[in-house]
């Protein structure tokens, strides 16, 4: 907390730190509310700063100073300076040694940043700004150094100490204590160091690399949890075998270690040689966790592992670089998960994802651009724009040069920067390099934040044969970005012969393009005209989503169906089905807003049935094109937000086709049952989400036999997956309490296993019925609920402010006070945590004048109170 108000750091004002840390030697005397952090930093002075005598400036919070001493003096009290942030030594020689010897407060750390306990396990997270709360240091990541590190523990509670690197030694020590001190030889930044100690029990497995190295692989958790590894530790050897053989990336220690703690303010971090994750994040079982738990837990374990070079051997020199290895990293993972599971689902999911949440926080108070030029607390820079929006920019990085030379610049960024901290520019300047492209222009896509609209006309010339396709751009303002320059936007597309159903032959002055291809719109407007059309098409454009931008285009509903239907790209395929369905769902709304009776458009169930009655091979796309746009994508498209009508017309759809196609949704629910034993691969997955979404459709109905079929599948067990969605069916049903005693028999059969009462949680407080707030204050008072641990806020408070839309937005308000009660006692125990989930309340732009003045006067109580940094700068920026 602090009195004045937390200031701006600029990009502008980098400068190489005055002393750089050759080699940090560590040790942790661990005890619960008293720990012991002795340090020995050998420290010399940076070549680039020669300018006269500077004094020695180190990070330090929440410390208390016990020893100081360099080059083995201890200093006298007019040497040096301590306040609540830093340590000053006033006279230091160009190269030097420096002790010091502090005392830490694990016990009391509910923010969960530096060290702190977990359910009796000592763990740290250091990211960004962590470690300057285990010790005085250059906390910065462009210090980078070799750290050896003891760690001391009781014996008999804490039997395994950890920390990143190789274990050199080992031994008992007086008291019933023991020690183990690890050596890394690769220089890392400070917010890559980890340690754990605790009561934990592994699994053990091993890799053995391209160059024939042996690594060992081990999965630290609670002995409760040890069936739950198998999945996290597959998926590890599949990322490290996929590094390899994609990037030429090979692991670099002799072991790997992942580690799952249940209190965690992220998913999972990246440290050197020793991943902490969060439970969640890691942990599955059938019986546990859904198919798309499943299939995130292989994606972060994959993301965590690639950083290791992708961040760790290349790391950010400081964090307005952020996105350099989160940008990258993201591209990678996702790059892999769509080569293990169904390419197209993945590009649908990210998009999907993207578009709702990254496109709101574009378009919102906390727009940043990718390469942000300030911030006030870099926790909060942890966003969708950093990690989602970079890996989009990537992502076309990889689509202009082709894979082959991005695969090029790929190497030479990681050979020539090996060991360094570096900017974004020397990562694109290794893609512009190997390419010989021009990527200049390019560059804005980093530095201005905003979603780039294109407003695409095109006219077909019977007489000539030309298709004219104007493409005109512009990024609207935000946040201290007013102006707007043109960006370099790669646009995929095709033209769709009306006649033919086919991909024509596509040439563009004089050049042939063939029947899918990539023009550049670099200008504000540029009109681009495709000669020798011999037949009417419809464009298909923005291919796979080539560029994170909003497209317009003039479709007719039957233009949608016609593309629903025959485009060659299996996204906009799907796209072309989300399109039809906006379509429809707005004109659902104005009814509904008008009073007048709601009227399904014909088209849409019919292209519901054609995909019904059509026979696939690819069930999990099928699933996709089954699924309505969420509320939050539909209220993305309007200008002022309705919640409760779009509620209603969403609902009143899903009805509509059930009716219209309950035997339909009938025979592909059953069609997809299956008995064979659970297994987390594609076909599977692809078939219980099929058969989910049927029930779910059949489930609109409410009928007896609906609501039978839930049942079963619930009390049949089969699976998590299976047996989540028909509980969240039965929940959220409109027919009373329907639902209760199969919650209460979950509730009680799962009460051990928090990750899974996350899920009750959650499943209760997104039923749109009316007594929903009422469940979250009485699940807040649950045994199983806590405001310290990040899951359970995330479980309950998440869920219901994020994904509960209707009752959030309560017209009386009660869902923006429940909202704000939390933030403000969050604010003192976890800010991290508190920042993060005002986000919906930070939206009130976009609803109606009452409702904006309602989530206002919340944000004004919060802003009154003592505010975290975090906090302080969210709740400024929200009421700018
Ligand atoms: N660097 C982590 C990741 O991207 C995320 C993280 C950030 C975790 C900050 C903790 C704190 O995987
Ligand atoms: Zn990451």
């Amino acid at each position: 907390m602090s009195a004045s108000a937390p200031q701006p750091i600029y990009l502008n004002d980098y400068r190489p730190p005055a002393y750089r840390v050759t080699h940090t030697e560590l040790k942790f005397d661990l005890v619960s509310s008293a720990t012991r952090v002795i340090a020995r930093l050998h420290l010399e002075r940076h070549p680039e700063r020669q300018e006269g005598e500077l004094p020695l400036v180190l990070d330090g919070e929440q410390l208390r100073l016990l020893h100081i001493a360099i080059d083995g003096q201890a200093l006298e009290d007019d040497e040096y300076d301590v306040n609540e942030s830093h340590l000053t030594v006033y006279r230091v020689p160009s190269t030097f040694v420096l002790d010091t010897e502090v005392e830490v407060d694990p016990e009391a750390n509910t923010a969960l940043e530096g060290l702190y306990l977990s359910n009796g396990m000592f763990c740290t997270q250091c990211e960004a700004e962590g470690f300057r709360r285990i010790t005085f240091y250059p906390d910065r990541p462009d210090v980078m150094a070799t750290f050896s590190t003891t760690v001391i523990g009781d014996k008999g509670s804490l039997p395994v100490l950890l920390s990143n690197g190789n274990p050199v030694e080992q031994g008992d020590l007086p008291n019933g204590k023991h020690f183990v001190t690890w050596d890394d030889p690769h220089p890392k930044p400070c917010y890559l160091f980890a340690l754990v100690a605790g009561d934990l029990q592994k699994v053990e497995d091993h890799f053995t690399t391209m160059s024939g190295r042996d690594v060992t692989l081990q999965l630290w958790v609670e002995e409760e949890n040890l069936s739950k590894t198998d999945h996290a530790m597959a998926s590890l050897k599949r990322a490290m075998k996929w590094d390899e053989e994609t990037y030429g990336r090979e692991y670099d220690l002799d072991r790997f270690m992942i580690v799952a703690v249940n209190d965690f303010n992220m998913g999972a971090m990246e440290n050197k040689g020793l991943n902490i994750f969060n439970s969640a994040a890691v942990l599955t079982h059938p019986q546990t966790a859904t198919d798309a738990t499943f299939q995130r837990v292989e994606g972060i374990v994959a993301h965590e592992y690639f950083h290791n070079w992708s961040g760790n051997r290349v790391t950010c020199r400081d964090w307005f670089q952020l996105s350099l290895k989160e940008g990258f990293t993201v591209f990678r993972d996702q790059c892999f998960s769509a080569d293990t599971n169904s390419a197209p689902v993945k590009r649908i999911e990210d998009v999907s994802f993207f578009r709702t949440a990254q496109f709101a926080e574009d378009a919102g108070p906390t727009a940043h651009p990718v390469q942000p030029d300030h911030y006030i607390e870099i926790g909060n820079f942890y966003t969708l724009t950093i990690y989602e929006k970079g890996a989009e920019i990537v992502r076309m990085l990889r689509n202009l040069l082709g894979w082959e030379a991005f695969r090029q610049g790929s190497d030479l960024y990681f050979q020539r920067y090996d060991g360094q901290a570096v900017t974004i520019e020397d990562f694109v300047e290794c893609m512009a390099e190997v390419s010989g492209l021009d990527l200049g222009q390019f560059m804005r896509w980093y530095f201005q934040a905003g979603t780039p609209e294109i407003d695409a006309i095109g006219e077909y010339d019977y007489a000539k044969g030309e298709y004219r396709l104007t493409l005109r751009q512009r990024t609207p303002p935000t946040p201290d970005q007013h102006e707007k320059l043109p960006l370099h936007i790669p646009v995929r597309m095709g033209l769709v012969g009306t006649k033919s159903g086919k991909d024509l032959s596509m040439t563009l002055e004089g050049e042939s393009l063939g029947t899918d291809a990539v023009i550049h719109l670099r200008d504000e407007e540029q009109e681009f005209v495709f000669t020798d059309i011999a037949e009417a098409p419809v464009p298909s454009l923005l291919r796979g989503f080539s560029a994170p931008v909003k497209l317009r285009f003039p479709y007719g509903r039957e233009d949608l169906a016609f593309l629903l239907q025959h485009d060659s790209d299996g996204f906009n395929r799907w796209d072309s089905g989300q399109r039809l369905a906006l379509l429809a769902l707005d004109d659902l709304i104005a009814a509904h807003r008008n009073g007048v009776e709601k009227v399904m458009d014909s088209r849409v169930t019919e292209a519901f049935r054609g995909l019904l009655t059509t026979d696939t091979d690819d069930k999990a796309v099928l699933a996709e094109m089954l699924t309505l746009p969420s509320e939050a994508y539909i209220a993305e498209q309007q200008p002022v937000v309705d919640v409760d009508a779009i509620h209603a017309a969403r609902t009143f759809v899903k009805q509509a086709l059930a009716l219209a196609l309950r035997d339909e949704f009938m025979a592909v629910y059953r069609a997809n049952q299956s008995d064979a034993p659970y297994v987390p691969e594609p076909r599977q997955i692809a078939q219980r989400s099929l058969k989910n979404v049927a029930l779910s459709y059949l489930m609109a109905i409410e009928d007896e036999e609906a609501v039978e079929l839930a049942r079963n599948q619930f009390e049949d067990g089969h699976n998590m997956t299976d047996v989540r969605t028909a509980l969240t069916l039965l929940t959220h049903s409109s027919r009373g309490d329907i639902a209760d005693p199969a919650l209460k028999a979950f509730g009680e059969k799962w009460a051990h296993d928090p990750l899974v009462m996350d899920q009750w949680f959650s499943i209760q407080v997104t039923r749109p019925q009316s007594d929903a707030l009422e469940r979250v204050k009485f699940l807040m008072d649950h045994p199983a609920f806590s405001l310290t641990n990040p899951n359970k806020v995330r479980a309950l408070i998440g869920a219901f402010a994020g994904q509960n839309r209707v009752n959030f937005h309560r017209a009386d308000g009660e869902g923006y006070r429940l909202l704000a009660d939390v933030v403000i006692e969050l604010n003192k125990l976890n800010p991290e945590i508190a920042a993060r989930i005002i986000t919906p309340l930070t939206r009130w732009q976009r609803f109606d004048e009452s409702r904006q003045a309602l989530m206002k006067a919340e944000l004004e109580r919060i802003r009154a109170e003592e505010l975290s940094s975090n906090v302080y700068e969210v709740i400024e920026k929200a009421l700018a």
